[in-house]
């Protein structure tokens, strides 16, 4: 049998993160599909580039190649408009190094605080590479709200809401993430996918 599919239609995937908060997201998200998700530290170089997508899809292959498995990775980032899209594909570095306080002083005086997360989700079996994308709009706020989530959530507010991703169930973030909404259209390619390759 391709893949991890089992006699009750469950189907397992791996998960290359390293990232605890992340895999809790993708699963709860997965598990709607029917999909149950494996945690794997797969290690490995990261790419440089200004764009997501190809750090994804690199990552993607380079995990795959080490479970041997169909397997999942992805890359986010903050992109804060009145920093030109800073910290963008360099938010793990910013998030260790500058953190919420630093972005925060970067912004401080200005009023243009519009901002969006993007989520770019490589998937990769072998045969196939897929890459997926979602994004949410909204705002940076003035200070940092919230315990929930992780990475930049405290200071994130997604748009129609007056609360930030930190203040959040995982429930909530779920439903309008822009993870959400990359994984959404992976689990409904998957489906379309095994039908194909059954
Ligand atoms: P990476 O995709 O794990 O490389 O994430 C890059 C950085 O973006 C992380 O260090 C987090 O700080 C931040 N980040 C990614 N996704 C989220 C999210 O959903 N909420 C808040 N911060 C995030």
């Amino acid at each position: 049998m391709r893949g991890g599919g089992d006699m009750q239609g469950l189907y397992k995937i791996v998960f290359a993160t390293c990232n605890k908060k992340k895999f809790e997201e993708v699963k709860e998200i997965l598990q709607e599909y029917n999909i149950e998700l494996e945690r794997r530290d797969v290690k490995g170089l990261e790419i440089q580039s200004d764009e997501l997508a190809p750090i994804a899809l690199f990552s993607a292959i380079q995990a795959y190649n080490q479970v041997k498995r169909e397997v999942i990775v992805e890359d986010s980032g903050l992109f804060i408009k009145s920093l030109k899209g800073f910290p963008g594909t360099y938010s793990s570095f910013v998030y260790r190094t500058l953190g919420l306080k630093g972005i925060l002083k970067l912004m401080e005086g200005l009023e243009e605080r519009s901002a969006y997360f993007l989520s770019s989700l490589g998937f990769c079996d072998g045969k196939e590479v897929k890459l997926f994308l979602g994004k949410v709009e909204g705002w940076v706020s003035y200070s940092e709200r919230g315990d929930r989530g992780f990475g930049f959530d405290p200071i994130f507010i997604p748009e129609k809401l007056d609360k930030t991703f930190g203040e959040l169930s995982l429930e909530e973030k779920n439903k309008i993430s822009h993870r959400s909404r990359s994984v959404r259209q992976l689990a409904e390619w998957l489906k379309k996918y095994r039908q194909l390759t059954k």
